[in-house]
């Protein structure tokens, strides 16, 4: 496949029609992404539900419908919406971070599988919906994640049953909780499948108090190159992991997967045009129509997001910091290397199309940027 993000002119046309800032998600990437998986995966009794956080436009989530995927969400509003997409209910999971119990209430009664990641609920499940069957969040204690704020499964961590609680599960399970099934996230971006077996062997250890359940969640956490160099997690000795974990359980069991960056950060990019270029004492700044209310990553989590001056196609290089507009340090990418960068350029910032615009806001009351699908049908402005 043509790789359309070397496409400078698509590129620059689509910032003549829609202005900038823009986003530009393709199809094609998000397809190739879905086949790496299922070839992967092919082996295993699975099924992949698309994290929605990552990106949750309409758009996006038909791809995921049409190919097959469900998803899983985090809010009342994530749920809607992907009812609203046509996700039917048993293809959505729910998997909420201390929600209060009307969010949970909102869930159970559209009969939305939901894993539960405090034994604080159990009362109010049994009180409520003795007969549902709930999953568990587990923490299994495994501190892994491409940085601190991205690793969920480690010991101080809000998120996730503590492993070391399993008496008070199985207290509950005599006064009659019903559990079908275990999940846990433990981070994203993690380097490599063995951080994540790490993770699977507690989660796979703890399956075995259980006579019977239906499915393992294994969440996500599934790594993509950001530069050159960069590796992606290895995905096949994974799946062979996790079916020697399968094989070894005394029940028969499925697995779900949760991948959100994995399917969407390649497929996008964020298009911004250069609104200053100016000296500072010693650097030299390339100051853009945008910021982290509209792209987060650099700035929250310290994320190498590769920038290319679509409009300059030179290959000497000039040293720059990329800063945006905001009344505020919001500095996408520091001495960074680009060709030689003047007022009115447009700078394509790549991996942009996982927790972009969907942790974008308002901030300094500034309008969100657009968002562009290309696909076989063509070029089409998409609302969110
Ligand atoms: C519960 C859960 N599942 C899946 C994901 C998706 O992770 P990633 O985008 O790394 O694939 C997240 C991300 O935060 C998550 O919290």
């Amino acid at each position: 496949m043509k790789n359309p993000l070397n496409d400078t002119d698509l590129l620059i046309k689509i910032t003549k029609k829609y202005s900038t800032p823009v986003y530009v998600y393709f199809e094609d990437i998000i397809k190739r992404q879905i086949h790496k998986l299922q070839t992967a995966f092919q082996k295993l009794p699975y099924e992949i539900h698309y994290a929605m956080k990552a990106n949750e436009n309409p758009e996006i989530l038909k791809i995921m419908h049409q190919n097959g995927l469900g998803v899983d969400a985090v809010s009342i509003n994530e749920i809607k919406r992907a009812l609203t997409v046509g996700f039917a209910k048993e293809k959505i999971i729910y998997t909420p971070s201390c929600p209060s119990e009307n969010e949970l209430k909102f869930a159970f009664d559209r009969q939305i599988h939901t894993h539960i990641g405090g034994t604080e609920y159990f009362d109010f499940v049994i009180n409520n919906y003795p007969d549902t069957a709930i999953g568990l969040r587990i923490n299994p204690g495994n501190h892994i994640g491409g940085n601190q704020k991205i690793a969920t499964g480690h010991n101080n961590s809000k998120f996730g049953i503590p492993v070391n609680q399993l008496d008070i599960i199985n207290k509950y399970i005599d006064k009659g909780l019903k559990i079908d099934s275990l999940h846990l996230h433990t981070g994203s971006d993690v380097k490599t499948w063995q951080d994540l077996a790490r993770s699977i062997d507690v989660i796979f250890e703890f399956a075995k108090h259980f006579n019977q359940l239906k499915y393992i969640d294994l969440g996500s956490g599934f790594k993509v190159k950001y530069q050159a160099g960069d590796t992606e997690i290895a995905l096949k000795a994974y799946a062979d992991y996790i079916q020697s974990k399968i094989d070894a359980l005394a029940y028969p069991i499925r697995i779900k997967f949760e991948p959100g960056k994995f399917l969407v950060s390649d497929a996008g990019v964020l298009l911004v045009k250069v609104n200053v270029v100016k000296q500072g004492f010693d650097k030299k700044f390339a100051g853009v129509n945008s910021g982290f209310h509209h792209f987060i990553r650099p700035m929250y989590y310290d994320t190498y997001h590769e920038i290319i001056n679509l409009s300059n196609k030179e290959s000497a290089t000039e040293k720059y910091d990329v800063v945006g507009v905001l009344c505020e340090e919001d500095t996408f990418a520091h001495n960074r290397y680009l060709s030689p960068v003047k007022k009115g350029d447009i700078l394509m910032i790549r991996n942009a199309g996982a927790y972009g615009y969907s942790m974008s806001s308002i901030y300094n009351l500034r309008d969100k940027p657009k968002e562009v699908l290309v696909s076989m049908s063509g070029i089409k402005l998409i609302e969110n």
